[in-house]
């Protein structure tokens, strides 16, 4: 087997987008305009955008024996995803996410984590292998931190690099874990999280000193901004996009990201291609289904 270049350790969902004309309010019930059920989860949307950028992928995750863990290695399989690592559990349903999707694209979010929630470190040694071969780990905060530190430290003695999503938000980062991160991908949301601090900025630059190479600071409409030791912040505006809805977008910057990063080594890069990733993954509903490949980001920057 060749070695992916990218490994991915991570969650899957299977997400239930409702469309509503605004998101409720707490107490209040409200009709959904429609529905879809798509392939979600941050971990498989950043290996899917990722991989159809042109980087080789696999997957490091689990998923439950029924039907969506099935429809998920399928997924995998079609766009070219090393998948032979995942842990199929019999005791355990597979994540589902519930999606509110407005009328202005902006979501909101629930998940039910399932066989995310048993990642467990021993998934991660039986896949020791192909996590030294990469050229980049990546994991975010929907599954198992004690597994994402696993990764990590067998990369790090590998010399593999390493970017960790701080998403879904968390309160705190484990130290651990940020000790062993090259790059850091924030949002707002999570900034705000991490520090109770609405100067984003700020969040990140505090952030800076406690993870390796750099922090990645994402803004939506207002762009990202690269913040590296002893250089000055690299930011750039966003790309202009028509919102349809914003779901995935985080995940289609960062798997773009990642996929430039690995190949070409170049920060300002990998940037400009998230962005244009990212901008593109808002033009349509739902997450890798409005996905695009190298082509069409390439196109954008
Ligand atoms: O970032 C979007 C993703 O968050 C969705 O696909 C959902 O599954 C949740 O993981």
């Amino acid at each position: 087997m060749t070695p992916a270049e990218i490994v991915v350790v991570g969650s899957y969902n299977r997400d239930l987008v409702l469309s509503v004309a605004r998101l409720p309010a707490p107490g209040e019930t409200c009709l959904a305009l429609g529905r879809t059920e798509a392939h979600g989860g941050k971990g498989s949307n950043q290996a899917v955008q990722a991989a159809r950028c042109g980087a080789s992928v696999a997957m490091l995750a689990a998923v439950g024996a029924d039907a969506a863990g099935e429809a998920a290695l399928a997924m995998w399989r079609d766009a070219g995803i090393e998948a032979g690592h995942v842990a199929r559990l019999p005791g355990a349903a597979t994540g589902t996410a519930v999606i509110l999707v407005d009328a202005a694209g902006e979501n909101s979010i629930v998940v039910d984590p399932g066989a995310n929630a048993d990642l467990r470190p021993a998934h991660v040694e039986a896949a020791a292998g192909l996590v030294r071969a990469a050229r980049l780990v990546l994991a975010q905060l929907e599954t198992p931190v004690a597994a994402t530190r696993r990764a990590f430290e067998i990369a790090r003695a590998a010399g593999v690099t390493t970017a960790l999503n701080a998403a879904p938000a968390p309160e705190a980062l484990d130290p651990q874990l940020l000790a062993l991160t090259d790059i850091l991908f924030v949002n707002r949301v999570e900034a705000r999280a991490l520090a109770d601090d609405d100067r984003p900025e700020r969040v990140a630059a505090a952030l800076l000193p406690k993870v390796r190479r750099a922090v990645v600071l994402t803004l939506g409409a207002e762009g990202a901004v690269l913040l590296r030791p002893g250089e000055p912040p690299l930011a750039r505006p966003a790309r202009p996009a028509a919102v349809v809805d914003t779901t995935g977008a985080g995940d289609a910057f960062i798997g773009a990201f990642g996929a430039r990063l690995a190949a070409s080594g170049d920060y300002g890069s990998a940037l400009d291609w998230g962005l244009a990733a990212g901008a593109l993954a808002c033009t349509a509903l739902g997450a890798t289904s409005s996905f695009h490949d190298a082509e069409a980001i390439a196109r954008q920057v």
